[in-house]
C-alpha cells in the first residue's frame, strides 16, 4: 500500500524509518520530509492546504493511508477535508478530524471532556473575554503556584506558572484584554497546580478499540541536569523508570480506556494517536494535557522499541480491526538525546556542516532541523538531530561536563544501525 506521511521533523523521520520497515508498504511519500526521510521514502513538495493539489497527489500516487505527524493540520481540518471529498473515499487518515483534534486545540474543551467522563485531572475554571475581573478575583480562591493557560494552540508558550499573584493577574490581562496571545488567549483556563513528576503515555485507536504504545519521559529543559529554559524536548527515555506495571495499569484503566469510551459517547469518531501528558501525583496519574499526535522527541525513543509493524496497526484503523492487531514491545530501554544548535531555544545560527553520521554504528540518528546544499548536510533548525541508543541496563549518571564527546560505543547495546548517509 502507498502511504503519505505529513511533517518534516525528527518525529516524522522516526515514523518514516518505522513505516519503511513494513512488508505491507509499496511506496512512502513524506511532505515535506527532511534529508533524513529521503532514506526511507520520497520527499514530496505539496501544499497540503491546497485541496486541489492534495487530491491530485493522493489520486495520482494511489495513496491509501495519510499519516499526520503534527497537530496543526488536524486542528485545521485536514482529515475533514479528505473525508468530505467524494473522490478520496478510499483514503484513511491517521489523525482525528477537527472535532477530535480539539482535545489538543482547546484546553477548555479537553477539561470539559475529562470532567464529563470522570478522567482525573487538575480542578479548573474557564474565563472568556469580558470576564477579566472575575478571573482576577478567582485568583483569591486559589493558592500558589498559579497555573494560567491560554485555551488555544500557542506554540508551547501559552502556559504560565507563577507563585506571584500579580504576575498571574498580568498574564490574565495580557490574554483576555491585550490580545497578546491572539485568538488562543481569548479564553483562559485557571488550573489547580499539580505537584509530581511528568510522563507521556500514548495510545493508538480506531475509535472503538485501542492499544497502548510504550510510554516515555521527555526532558524539556535545555541544560544539563534538567536546568534552564524549556524547549520542545531535549531527549526522552522509554520505558519510564518510575512508571511500573501497576502505575501503567492505572493509566490504562483510569485514563486511556475512559478517554476512548468518552470520545465514542460524545459521538466523536477518532482515528489515530492520543498522547496523554500525565503527572504522577502520589502514585496516581492525572492528565495535564492531551495531544492528538505522537511526541517529539518521545517518538524517537518509543518507535525503536516497537516490534510490531506500524503499518499493520494503521491498516487495523483503516479497516476497523485494530482489536485484532498486536503491539509487541522490545523490553530494552531506549534513550534519545537531541543535538541542538548553539543558542536554542533562543536565537541560533544555521548553516553549519554536519559530519560523521556515517560513522554511527550502534545508535539510530533521526534528523530534524537539517538541510542539504551542494551535497553537504547542514544545520537548519534549533533541534537538529536526535540520537537514540538502546540497552538492557540503565542507571542515572551525574550530568557530564559540557563539551565531553559522546562515547561512540555502548557496552551491551545490540541495536542495529541505520546508515545515516544521505
Ligand atoms: P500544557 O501545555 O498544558 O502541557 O502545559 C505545559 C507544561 O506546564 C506541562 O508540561 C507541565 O510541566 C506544566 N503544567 C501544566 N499544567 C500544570 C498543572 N496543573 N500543574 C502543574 N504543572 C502544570
Ligand atoms: N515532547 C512534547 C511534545 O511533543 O509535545
Amino acid at each position: 500500500m502507498n502511504v503519505l506521511l505529513i511533517g518534516g521533523g525528527g518525529r516524522e523521520h522516526a515514523l518514516a524509518w518505522k513505516i519503511a520497515q513494513s512488508s505491507l508498504l509499496d511506496e512512502l511519500y513524506v511532505a515535506p520530509g527532511n534529508p533524513g526521510t529521503v532514506r526511507h521514502g520520497r520527499n514530496a513538495d505539496i501544499d497540503i492546504n491546497n485541496q486541489k493539489a492534495l487530491r491530485k497527489f493522493l489520486l495520482e500516487k494511489r495513496i491509501r493511508i495519510v499519516v499526520v505527524g503534527p497537530e496543526a493540520p488536524l486542528v485545521d481540518g485536514l482529515h475533514d477535508r479528505i473525508v468530505a471529498d467524494p473522490e478520496l473515499n478510499e483514503v484513511c487518515v491517521i489523525g482525528p478530524k477537527a472535532e477530535g483534534a480539539r482535545l489538543e486545540g482547546s484546553k477548555d474543551f479537553a477539561k470539559e471532556f475529562m470532567f464529563r467522563h470522570n478522567i482525573p485531572t487538575a480542578a479548573h475554571r474557564t474565563f472568556v473575554k469580558g470576564q477579566l475581573q472575575e478571573a482576577i478575583a478567582h485568583l483569591d480562591h486559589m493558592s500558589a503556584p498559579y497555573v494560567v493557560k491560554a485555551d488555544g494552540l500557542a506554540a508551547g508558550k501559552g502556559v504560565v506558572i507563577t507563585n506571584d499573584k500579580k504576575e498571574a493577574a498580568r498574564t490574565l490581562r495580557d490574554m483576555l484584554q491585550n490580545d497578546q496571545f491572539g485568538v488562543a488567549g481569548e479564553r483562559v483556563v485557571l488550573e489547580q497546580h499539580l505537584r509530581g513528576v511528568e510522563l507521556s503515555a500514548f495510545l493508538i485507536t480506531d475509535g472503538t478499540a485501542f492499544k497502548m504504545l510504550p510510554a516515555a519521559k521527555d526532558y524539556k529543559r535545555i541544560g544539563a541536569g534538567d536546568a534552564g529554559p524549556n524547549t520542545g524536548g531535549m531527549g526522552a527515555v522509554s520505558p519510564v523508570p518510575f512508571a511500573d506495571k501497576d502505575f501503567m495499569q492505572k493509566v490504562h484503566d483510569r485514563i486511556a480506556a475512559p478517554t476512548v469510551r468518552g470520545l465514542r459517547k460524545d459521538g466523536i469518531a477518532y482515528s489515530g494517536f492520543i498522547f496523554m501528558g500525565l503527572m504522577k501525583v502520589d502514585g496516581d496519574p492525572y492528565v495535564i494535557e492531551y495531544n492528538v499526535r505522537l511526541g517529539d522527541p518521545e517518538t524517537q525513543a518509543i518507535l525503536p522499541r516497537l516490534r510490531s509493524d506500524l503499518l499493520d496497526l494503521f491498516e487495523g484503523i483503516a479497516t476497523g480491526t485494530l482489536s485484532e492487531r498486536h503491539v509487541d514491545v522490545d523490553d530494552r530501554t531506549a534513550v534519545s538525546i537531541v543535538l541542538a544548535s548553539e543558542g536554542y531555544p533562543g536565537k541560533y545560527e544555521t548553516g553549519h556542516e554536519i559530519g560523521g553520521l556515517d560513522l554511527v554504528r550502534d545508535a539510530y540518528v533521526f534528523q530534524a532541523g537539517t538541510t542539504t546544499k551542494n551535497g553537504k548536510l547542514l544545520t537548519r533548525g534549533g533541534r537538529v538531530l536526535a540520537v537514540t541508543g538502546m540497552g538492557r541496563t540503565w542507571r542515572t549518571p551525574s550530568p557530564p561536563p559540557i563539551g565531553r564527546p559522546l562515547s561512540s560505543t555502548t557496552k551491551g547495546s545490540t541495536c542495529g544501525p541505520i546508515s545515516a548517509t544521505i
